[in-house]
């Protein structure tokens, strides 16, 4: 374990000295730096909690539930909830709730990849709009502070419970665990039209402990709706964070027949804390990158429609770019792009989708030995940008490499209508209809396949997420870095007293420290 985490910090070292080496690049397309109005598109907006949570081991048990397209008790009117969401894959999708009494209404982004719920509690520079708990009736304080890490920011804020209603949703009002947020830290971003997050997974990740029952949790038990909700967002091939108006659907208790075409195919939730599922293959334009599986799932795939991207571990992340490369037309393409630092940019009349292959995810099928193919075309991870040049459209690259996960994001969600099957423990996918660029499917899915040619297991067995072998990994990390200070630190000093150093010898730049010294 020691080495192997060694190589990581070395990495980020060359990563860091790599970083003040701006290189120019020519090549046969423009490509301009990032910037624009409203917030940089290199920087999209990450909900993802920090990893880690506890995790509570709970058996099989809840399939009371039924996932059924029918309307159980007649509370549930799903086409009523149909374009409920609004957003875009940048900033997300949010939902609008009416909280408190007299209601207060605000909207909620839809996020799959945490479990509290929480709304700005107080005025902030970004948020627009805010719950003033002194002015609900219904209110009540826990008196418990609560904070929540996630890759890109954090919030702390104060636990109560309030009723709240969702118009769009389903009729009633429903008494559920809030927390209301005081301070926030790149949470709320320049642009963004939520004010607050509604965490769609378990229980095993709710701050500050899995005993505060989550939204949907509370929904499920005062609604008696089935224990299943289902998502579509509807940006493909639109700008990212444009106007921040593309529709979506969060369906609660079903699933509505008219967001999808085809057949639903499920693949079981591996373990309930984010809806964490088991990758099996990646292919790029049809060729199969031959990772060992166990890369695909390090250290956990997860659906998350908190994160803008498709997110890869960086092994497989650089496989897929380095495949991309070879099959798009485009050669020398600038690796500023690929690590999101650089958009490319092609003239207006130009239409780029064509250059890039398609890239398809195998997931295992509820039958074990069978898998099927959720594919996205590049029409999904190749996002046109807004307003950059006067005769130039730019895109970003949709895909980013991860430490800790692959993240199935909003880039490969906006192909699909995504099915959160709780009751029966597993995450269904189909071919969404408003998936289409210019009249034509940006996703497909096929299957079945076999799985003869992959490990019967691709999911680690040992947990990284158990608290203890973060720890264990934080010191063992530690240590390496101290013991690579020591070695630049020998390094760079001089044999002693044989030279005095003029400023002219000073090294003062990191690249040339790592060409010279580190040969
Ligand atoms: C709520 O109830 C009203 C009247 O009964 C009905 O028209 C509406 O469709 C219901 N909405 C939902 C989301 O079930
Ligand atoms: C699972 O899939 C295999 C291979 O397609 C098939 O032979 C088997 O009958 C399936 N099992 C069930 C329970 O459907």
């Amino acid at each position: 374990m020691g080495t192997s985490l060694v190589a990581p910090s070395l990495l980020l070292l060359l990563a860091g000295a790599a970083g003040f080496c701006r290189a120019l690049f020519s090549l046969p397309l423009r490509v301009s730096l990032p910037a624009a109005p409203g917030g940089s598109p290199s920087a999209p907006v990450l909900l993802r909690p920090a990893s880690s949570s506890r995790r509570q081991q709970e058996p099989l048990g809840d399939t009371d539930g039924l996932a059924l397209a029918s309307d159980p008790g007649g509370t549930l009117n799903f086409l009523a909830m149909v374009d409920n969401l609004q957003g875009d894959s940048g900033r997300g999708y949010y939902l609008e709730m009416l909280i408190g009494t007299p209601p207060q209404p605000l909207n909620i982004l839809v996020d799959t990849g945490s479990s509290n719920f929480a709304v700005a509690g107080a005025p902030a520079p970004d948020v627009t709009s805010y719950f003033n708990p002194e002015l609900s009736s219904t209110y009540k304080s826990q008196g418990i502070d609560v904070t929540v890490k996630y890759t890109q920011g954090s919030w702390t804020g104060v636990l109560g419970t309030d009723v709240i209603t969702i118009p769009k949703g389903i009729n009633g009002s429903y008494t559920v665990n809030i927390a209301t947020i005081l301070e926030s830290e790149n949470f709320f971003l320049p642009g963004v039209k939520w004010h607050g997050i509604l965490g769609l997974a378990y229980d095993a990740l709710a701050k500050p402990s899995s005993s505060v029952e989550t939204f949907f949790d509370s929904l499920v038990r005062q609604a008696k709706i089935p224990n299943i909700f289902s998502l579509q967002m509807c940006g493909a091939g639109l700008p990212v964070s444009g106007s921040g108006t593309n529709g979506g659907s969060l369906v609660l208790g079903g699933i509505e027949p008219s967001l999808y075409k085809g057949d639903i195919w499920y693949t079981p939730i591996k373990e309930e804390w984010y809806y964490q599922v088991e990758i099996l293959k990646l292919e790029v334009g049809g060729q199969n990158l031959e990772l060992d599986c166990r890369e695909y799932n390090a250290d956990k795939a997860i659906v998350d429609s908190g994160t803008t991207l498709l997110r890869l571990p960086q092994k497989v992340f650089s496989a897929v770019v380095q495949a991309i490369v070879r099959t798009s037309l485009i050669q020398e393409f600038s690796s500023g792009f690929w690590t999101g630092s650089q958009l490319a940019c092609w003239d207006k009349t130009e239409r780029p989708w064509s250059f890039f292959p398609k890239l398809s995810i195998y997931l295992r099928d509820e039958n074990s030995s069978r898998s099927f193919r959720i594919s996205i075309l590049p029409q999904l991870y190749i996002q046109p940008i807004l307003g950059i040049g006067e005769n130039l459209q730019c895109y970003r690259f949709g895909i980013s490499s991860s430490t800790n996960a692959l993240v199935i994001g909003a880039t490969v969600m906006e192909g699909f209508y995504v099915i959160f099957d709780r009751a029966q423990r597993r995450v269904g996918f189909a071919v969404s209809p408003c998936a289409e660029v210019g009249g034509s499917p940006v996703s497909e899915i096929e299957g079945p396949f076999t799985t003869a040619d992959v490990a019967s297991n691709c999911v680690s067995s040992v947990s990284f997420h158990e608290p203890v072998l973060w720890i264990a990994s934080y010191a063992l990390m530690s240590l390496c870095g101290i013991i690579l200070l020591v070695l630049i630190i020998l390094l760079l000093i001089p044999p002693r007293c044989q030279h005095r150093y003029t400023d002219n010898d000073v090294v003062n730049d990191e690249s040339s420290l790592v060409r010279h010294r580190w040969k």
